[in-house]
């Protein structure tokens, strides 16, 4: 018997999620039939408008919530809860940092439960904070900090546990518009890097397109489904200027138009 490559693949097979309904012979679908394969080291991107069920799919991949039916795997391994091989960042970073704790005992929690020795995790630390730009910054408390900044701490904990799979739910949206560019090259150096699985969620298009090497288009919900899947074939660091930026950009916006 030969055993499973690790490879952080992905398969998720006619996954439905219902939430609880009065009627139980007409059940509320959230996500119906929703089939995807995403490649170990692929970055790609689930794209919907705001309520779709974008959240939903992607903490039932992370294992926070139960699916009601269907099928869910990492390397042919059912998903039944949280894992290490996979990490999520949240939209604000607020609800997911400590603030009680520095930024370095933020980025080094993660290792603490993991019982990695202090001078490793001060070296690891060092490491996500220096490349996520937060270097000086170590011994600020959160409320010190922007919002960037803030969601750079976020990050440089998610990356320190290294996990091989990183989920991503709209991470940027509540930066402003320069500091989201920046944080957006960053991630897609540190992604290069680290050759992570990443599923990043957005509701912005022209996100999605400066960041995923395909983009899974949700449908309007109830019970939304993958419609459509685009391969972005623009190399990186991408720019509005390329002319193929913007036909892929009016293909997928008549896509949403359509619907
Ligand atoms: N725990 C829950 N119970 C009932 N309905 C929920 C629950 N969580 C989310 N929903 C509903 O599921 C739909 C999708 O929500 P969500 O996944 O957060 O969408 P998105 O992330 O695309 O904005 C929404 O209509 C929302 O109201
Ligand atoms: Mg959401």
């Amino acid at each position: 018997m030969s055993a499973v490559l690790q490879t952080n693949t992905i398969v998720i097979e006619k996954l439905n999620k219902t939430f609880q309904s009065r009627s139980i012979a007409n059940p509320h679908y959230i996500i119906k039939d929703v089939d995807l394969v995403v490649r170990g080291g692929e970055f790609f991107i689930l794209l919907g408008p705001s309520g779709c069920g974008k959240s939903t799919l992607l903490n039932m991949i992370a294992g926070f919530i139960s699916k009601t039916d269907g099928s869910l795997s990492v390397d042919a391994k059912e998903i039944k809860k949280p894992g290490r091989d996979r990490a999520m960042v949240f939209q604000q970073a607020d609800a997911s940092l400590f603030p009680w704790l520095t930024v370095r005992q933020n980025v080094e929690f993660g290792l603490k439960m993991k019982r990695v020795p202090k001078l490793k995790r001060r070296e690891i630390s060092d490491q996500y904070i220096e490349l996520v730009g937060l270097k000086g910054h170590e011994d600020k408390f959160p409320k010190e900090l922007s919002g960037g900044m803030k969601q750079r701490v976020q990050l440089a904990r998610v990356l320190a546990i290294s996990p091989s799979i990183l989920l991503m739910d709209e991470p940027f949206g509540a930066l402003d518009a320069m500091t989201r560019r920046t944080m957006q090259k960053e991630l897609i150096r540190i992604w290069q890097e680290t050759k992570k699985t990443v599923i990043f969620v957005t509701h912005d298009l022209q996100e999605a397109l400066l960041l995923g090497q395909r983009i899974g288009i949700m449908s309007v919900g109830p019970a939304s489904k993958i419609t459509e899947i685009y391969s972005v074939d623009l190399p990186y660091p991408r720019t509005y200027a390329d002319p193929r930026f913007h036909e892929l950009h009016q293909t997928i916006q008549e896509h949403f138009d359509k619907e």
